[in-house]
């Protein structure tokens, strides 16, 4: 299978170290969700190791989610509190459960992850799908930047020790708006792979996808701490809310 058509590869690759990594604080995200929640149901697309979800899960917030990765989920399961969040193991794009949920919510660019447009399309639709009359779909992600694939190749050094030695390379095709990267480590056991692919998308794109859903932009920030958005932000917040 193809790294571009593999939903369980993140998970199989970081789950063991995803929570030792340099994730952001989930303090500002939860207060901003908290109160779109309403007194319904909430899910989580991408759920991972409930970075997000447990503490919002921990102020009363009914969360569910869904994740590709049984070895994401292993990881959430073993937190306080993991145990009681119900996962549907599958493809976020597909929103396998039935809802209703007053929110949806896919954060930590994680939309991204899917990384052909028409599968990006069927995530909009089917969360429009399960969404109650009036509810959100809260989108985080990056703005893609073009200073930073102004060349279709990319080397960056990682990490160079006594022992080990990391490199980052990236296949840009801009065109297909989609990155494939590869972070390579050298050491005394050999090299190490370890792909990732992103197919990035410009908000007004991402506004598209939503509108072919039935789904209107009600709001849009630049951060979880509802500062503006504008022309030189550099990441996103958007609320898209049911017709
Ligand atoms: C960057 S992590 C984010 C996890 C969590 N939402 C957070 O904010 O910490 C990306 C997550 O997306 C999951 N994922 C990637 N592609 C997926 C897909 N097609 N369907 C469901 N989950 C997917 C990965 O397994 C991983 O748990």
């Amino acid at each position: 299978m193809s790294i571009l058509d593999d939903p369980g590869l993140f998970g199989r690759l970081w789950a063991a170290s995803y929570d030792r990594t340099d994730n952001p604080d989930p303090a500002a995200t939860v207060e901003f969700l908290a109160p779109l929640a309403g007194d319904g149901r909430v899910l989580e697309l991408a759920i991972g190791t409930g970075r997000v979800a447990l503490p919002l899960a921990a102020r009363g917030v009914p969360v569910e989610g869904v994740e590709a990765s049984p070895e994401m989920v292993a990881q959430l399961r073993a937190k306080p509190g993991g145990d009681r969040i119900p996962v549907t193991i599958g493809d976020m794009a597909d929103v396998p459960v039935t809802g209703p949920y007053t929110m949806v919510f896919l954060v930590f660019n994680t939309l991204f992850n899917l990384v052909r447009e028409e599968r990006q399309a069927d995530c909009f639709r089917n969360v429009a799908r399960v969404l109650a009359p009036g509810g959100a779909f809260v989108v985080e992600t990056f703005v893609p930047d073009p200073a930073g694939f102004d060349r279709d190749e990319q080397v960056q050094m990682r990490a160079v020790t006594e022992d080990s030695a990391t490199i980052r390379l990236h296949q840009y095709d801009r065109a297909a708006q989609t990155f494939v990267r590869q972070t390579i480590t050298f050491d005394r056991d050999g090299v190490h792979l370890k792909p990732f692919a992103m197919r990035y998308a410009w908000p007004e794109q991402i506004d598209e996808l939503a509108e072919r859903a039935g789904l209107r932009l009600a709001e849009r920030w630049a951060d979880w701490d509802r500062s503006p958005f504008g022309p030189e932000s550099r990441a996103h917040v958007s609320v898209y809310r049911t017709a």
